[in-house]
């Protein structure tokens, strides 16, 4: 299929997971893509299993030379960028009460931060080069509700379901398209960390908390990356022109909206 033929994708915190599941979504669909992580080794090994249509580069999305500078990679490599898609976050959970400072930074600088001067960075480049183009965040179920033992991550969240209104506002007047996927539950390394940390703070056996949130699931099991790539692909092809400021649930049923 070719529904994104042609087109130029920067991915972030591509090297893995669900960010590596749409840039080979996208190139099955005629894209090239740049798979862009502060994990370099393994987002090299990631794009050489790809092929010639993903390119590895090195970023940190809190770091703003960092950003300009994958930018500038991928539009040498590919052509100008097309799309984005802002996947690189991280969890980071604990009761209310033992929440670290350094910690909220960190999540924030990323899952936030690292969300919005990316977005930024981005849009200026689309602008520059008259790309109307598609960004795409990655949000989450956690940014429509808190949860006890989450909150750093959820409002991280929550931002970025606000931050992809706000950029889809404004950005529409350029002719560019922000809108956000919120996943719910979706088995990887991702969850696998967050299956070990309600192990430790709800004395769950390691997998209990998985097998929990999945049997939980409308659908009837976790998600997987790839259940996510035909909303990914959607929200990047033409048959998305007249979608701004969007956040849609790829949840199999945990949550309307
Ligand atoms: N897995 C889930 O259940 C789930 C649910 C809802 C939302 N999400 C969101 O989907 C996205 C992808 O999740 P995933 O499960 O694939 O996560 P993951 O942890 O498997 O992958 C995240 C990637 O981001 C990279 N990264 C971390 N910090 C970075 C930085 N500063 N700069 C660049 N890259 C960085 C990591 O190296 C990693 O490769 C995230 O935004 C996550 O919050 C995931």
């Amino acid at each position: 299929m070719t529904r994104l033929a042609g087109k130029t994708a920067l991915i972030t915190g591509a090297a893995r997971g669900i960010g590596l599941a749409f840039a080979k979504g996208y190139v099955a669909e005629g894209a090239r893509v740049a798979l862009c992580d502060v994990d370099s080794a393994q987002a090299e090994a990631s794009a050489a299993e790809i092929g010639p249509a993903a390119l590895a580069v090195r970023m940190d999305v809190t770091d703003q030379d960092s950003i300009e500078r994958a930018i500038a990679d991928t539009s040498q490599a590919f052509g100008p960028i097309d799309i984005l898609i802002n996947n690189a976050a991280i969890f980071s959970a604990a009761p209310i009460v033992e929440i670290d400072r350094s910690d909220y930074q960190r999540v924030f600088d990323i899952n936030v931060a690292g969300t919005l001067f990316t977005l930024q960075a981005v849009a200026r480049h689309m602008i520059a080069h008259g790309v109307k183009g598609k960004i795409i965040n990655m949000a989450s179920q956690a940014g429509r509700r808190g949860e006890p033992l989450v909150a750093v991550y959820c409002a991280s969240k929550a931002a970025v379901i606000s931050l992809t209104q706000s950029a889809g506002l404004n950005l529409i007047a350029h002719g560019i398209n922000v809108n956000a996927i919120a996943p719910g539950v979706v088995d990887g390394a991702h969850w696998d960390g967050v299956d070990a940390f309600f192990a430790k703070y709800e004395g769950k056996a390691p997998g209990q908390k998985k097998k929990e949130v999945g049997e939980a699931v409308p659908y009837g099991r976790m998600g997987r990356a790839e259940d996510l790539t035909g909303m990914a692909v959607f929200l990047a092809s033409d048959e998305a022109e007249y979608i701004v400021a969007q956040t849609y649930n790829v949840d199999g049923g945990n949550w309307m909206s």
